[in-house]
């Protein structure tokens, strides 16, 4: 019945992470179906990148309720896959998804409530066709809810066998303190935005993560785009920035630019595209676990993953990056 043969070298090239202090090990490069991956693209280039990414030895695909779009489509699509392609190959997965966003109508249906995060989870399982996700996160902390009530909720997930494990996504320093602190399963891992053009996960969230052995998984690592040769000649019609969402034409501006270029130079002289640099100047972060890419054809799939190739930085290259970045 399953057609797809999984290629027999998947693990040769890939670099394995461990995730903070657990028995989880994430590869460098992950794969997040936030977008390209809704009941709006094309089914067949959707299933082209997972089985792309898992031949590639990516073995972590994240989602989350909301994906799509509509929204719960992405998770439908992963479904999908799984049915004609990867259910014999589940075990070798780590599937992720959360809940923190919007999702259905009414005050049940976004934030950090027990009522929320239980229900939708079992939502989840059933669009994507799954017993347990690897990992369930609560996606943003709730400034209504008490910690306490969302982490029991990640708990019970852990404890009902619907997750392996429990994240946290968006959350500050103090609010992972404070989450670690009502949890009482291990944290494994927080999901954040990091990338050369947003850093604010280096005023002390990365070193409070490598102190409580939580593992990280940077998303957005090319700020949607950005940090790759994808806007140096113009808004190309079939790009993130032309669809208009989360990334506007707006957001892409000449000082941006004139950084992208410079960038983009030292990438070159170090063999490797942009986008290949953006992702290992992320990996160069000891406690780093994985990047969390996101793509829209499997060229780029291919491409993210061959960063790896070159995770290295001298001081020099340093230096000029960030030089560049100021
Ligand atoms: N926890 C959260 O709150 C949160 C928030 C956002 C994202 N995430 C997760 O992070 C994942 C990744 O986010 P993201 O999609 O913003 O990540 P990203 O890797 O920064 O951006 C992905 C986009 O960059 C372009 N791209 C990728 N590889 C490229 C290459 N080799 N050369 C040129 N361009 C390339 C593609 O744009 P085009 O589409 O224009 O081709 C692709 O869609 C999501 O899927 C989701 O799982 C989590």
């Amino acid at each position: 019945m399953h057609e797809y043969l999984a290629n027999p070298g998947r693990y040769a090239d890939m670099t394995y992470r461990r995730c903070g202090r657990s028995g989880l090990q994430l590869p460098a490069v992950s794969l997040g179906l936030w977008h390209n991956f809704g009941g709006i693209d094309r089914f067949e280039n959707s299933r082209a990148m997972l089985r792309r990414a898992f031949d590639l030895g990516v073995t972590h695909f994240d989602l989350a309720n909301n994906y799509g779009p509509p929204p719960g489509s992405a998770e439908e699509t992963l479904g999908r896959v799984m049915k004609l392609d990867l259910a014999p190959y589940r075990d070798e997965l780590v599937i992720s998804t959360k809940a923190g966003y919007d999702m259905w109508p009414g005050p049940y249906g976004n934030f950090g409530s027990r009522k929320y995060l239980l229900s939708s989870l079992d939502q989840s399982l059933k669009r994507m066709g799954l017993d347990y996700v690897d990992i369930f996160y609560s996606h943003r902390p709730d400034p209504g809810t008490p910690m306490e009530e969302t982490m029991s909720a990640l708990e019970q997930a852990v404890h009902s066998g619907k997750a392996l494990y429990a994240g946290i996504s968006n959350y500050n320093v103090e609010q992972t303190r404070a989450a670690v602190g009502a949890l009482n399963v291990p944290c494994l891992i927080h999901q954040m935005k990091y990338s050369m053009f947003r850093r604010a996960s280096e005023d002390g969230l990365l070193d409070a993560l490598r102190t409580e052995g939580i593992g990280a998984i940077a998303f957005s690592p090319l700020a949607q785009g950005l940090l790759s040769d994808r806007y140096l000649g113009g808004i190309p019609s079939d790009s993130r920035a032309a669809r208009g969402g989360f990334l506007k034409r707006e957001d892409i501006g000449e000082q941006q630019l004139r950084q992208v270029r410079a960038l983009n130079e030292i990438a070159g002289e170090r063999g490797q595209t942009l986008a290949q640099m953006a992702l290992a100047w992320v990996l160069r972060h000891e406690g780093m676990t994985s990047v969390l890419i996101g793509a829209s054809r499997v060229e780029q799939v291919e491409q993210c993953v061959a960063a790896t190739a070159n995770l290295r930085f001298s001081d020099e290259e340093l230096g000029k990056m960030e030089a560049i970045l100021k």
